[in-house]
């Protein structure tokens, strides 16, 4: 259990910082809400009191025995600010204290993340844009915001990212640290698979795999969060997008092959985290196969599907990096990571993400642990920690190779 401070500064979208709170403390954290004065234009102190089980103030003259305003900041693991305003934002980068929240941002020694919501003429404003860029040469976190429908019929950057979205990055900082926020993907167009494929036998079966998707969503999400423009291509993945993350999605591994091969032309790093079935029925009957008719099958003869990261490899362009994953167990031919290296020389990817899915790990599960090879030679090992801690690992990996 970590001590979180939430600041809620006054935009609308601060009646999404109770659900982020909900989220927040069902994960078990305490968290004591710091709301503006302007923040409770829009959502009760009784609301947030309720939901964190904490006293809600907005000015340093309350408790003023317990100086609030220094020991909230002080023993805070994490400040997490959603909604931060373009005022907000201003405040905290010229070092203002007129009110709970900012003074509490002068004393925090923790990682600071400032999820921005905002019309989209004021985030792309100058002045927002220079505040945005002092506090994080200072070392906070403030996290792109999401595009999409704003307060009223327009739309485009500005949205708060889902509070779900924020909760896990919060997670995030508080197992991996800062640094797996930092913007290093800034500018980078990243296209990612996700999910299992799955290839019709008739109108109601396939044959399919057991991954879920959720490595490939938290690689997105963590992604867009450094700053990448992230495109994903979803195989059957349960739902919604990671905020700032566009979304196609596709059922078979030929739908998967298109949308991979089209979207590789635009991107300056490829990811296959999916898993593609090596192998599709023949042929896939009409109607039904009912038992006991004529057109029930003793057996599913089955084709070769095509290999898409082989494609892509083939394909990429100059300076394009393209990262395979392999899932493996050990046999008798050797260990997991000798698998895992004989796997990367025979695709021809620039990286290989290995992960043993031995024993039933892996599959489904919120945790991971892998270790990316490089055809370099190079082996980082990931330790074991959530599905976004692994893609902050991976995402660490893939910076210093690209161009
Ligand atoms: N892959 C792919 N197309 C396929 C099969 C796999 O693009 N038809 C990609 C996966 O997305 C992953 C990598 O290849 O990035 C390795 O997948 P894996 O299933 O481990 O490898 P296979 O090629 O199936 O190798 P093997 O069955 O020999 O273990």
């Amino acid at each position: 259990m970590s001590s979180i401070v939430l600041g809620v500064s006054g935009g609308v979208a601060a009646y999404k910082a109770a659900l982020l709170l909900r989220a927040l403390t069902e994960s078990g954290h305490d968290v004591r809400v710091v709301p503006t004065p302007s923040a409770l234009h829009f959502v009760g102190a009784a609301t947030f009191e309720a939901l964190s089980g904490n006293p809600v103030t907005t000015d340093v003259w309350a408790d003023v025995p317990e100086v609030a305003h220094v020991r909230i900041g002080q023993t805070a693991d994490l400040v997490v600010v959603a909604p931060a305003t373009a005022d907000l934002l201003a405040r905290a980068a010229a070092g203002r204290a007129d009110d709970l929240l900012t003074a509490t941002l002068l004393t925090a020694h923790c990682p600071v993340v400032f999820a921005p919501a905002m019309h989209t003429e004021m985030w792309l404003h100058p002045a927002t844009q220079d505040n945005v860029a002092t506090l994080r040469r200072r070392g906070a976190i403030v996290l792109p915001p999401a595009v999409g429908r704003l307060t009223g019929p327009d739309s485009g950057p500005g949205r708060l990212p889902e509070p779900a979205d924020i909760a896990a990055l919060a997670q995030l900082v508080l197992d991996a640290g800062p640094a797996a926020l930092a913007q290093d993907l800034a500018g980078r167009r990243v296209l990612i698979s996700a999910g299992g494929t799955r290839e019709p036998l008739d109108p109601v079966r396939y044959l399919g795999n057991r991954s879920s998707g959720l490595q490939g969503l938290a690689l997105a999400r963590v992604a867009a969060a450094r700053g990448a423009d992230v495109v994903l291509v979803a195989a059957n993945v349960d739902g919604p997008a990671p905020f700032g993350v566009r979304v196609e999605r596709v059922g078979t591994a030929e739908e998967l092959r298109t949308a991979m091969r089209t979207g590789a032309r635009e991107a300056d790093v490829v990811v296959m985290s999916a898993a593609v079935a090596d192998f599709r029925p023949e042929s896939v009957a009409p109607t039904k196969l009912k038992k006991g008719s004529a057109a029930e099958p003793s057996s599913i003869p089955l084709v070769r599907n095509p290999d898409v990261l082989v494609e892509l490899v083939a394909e990429r362009s100059a300076g394009q990096l393209v990262v395979g994953f392999a899932a493996e167990t050990g046999d008798a031919e050797g260990d997991v990571l000798a698998h895992g290296r004989a796997k990367l020389a025979r695709k021809g990817c620039d990286l290989l993400v290995v992960n043993d899915v031995s024993d039933g790990r892996v599959f489904g599960r919120p945790d991971n642990a892998a270790v990316v090879l490089g055809s370099d030679g190079s082996a980082t090992e990931l330790p074991p920690g959530s599905k976004d801690s692994v893609a902050a690992g991976i995402w660490s990996a893939v910076v210093p190779h690209l161009g």
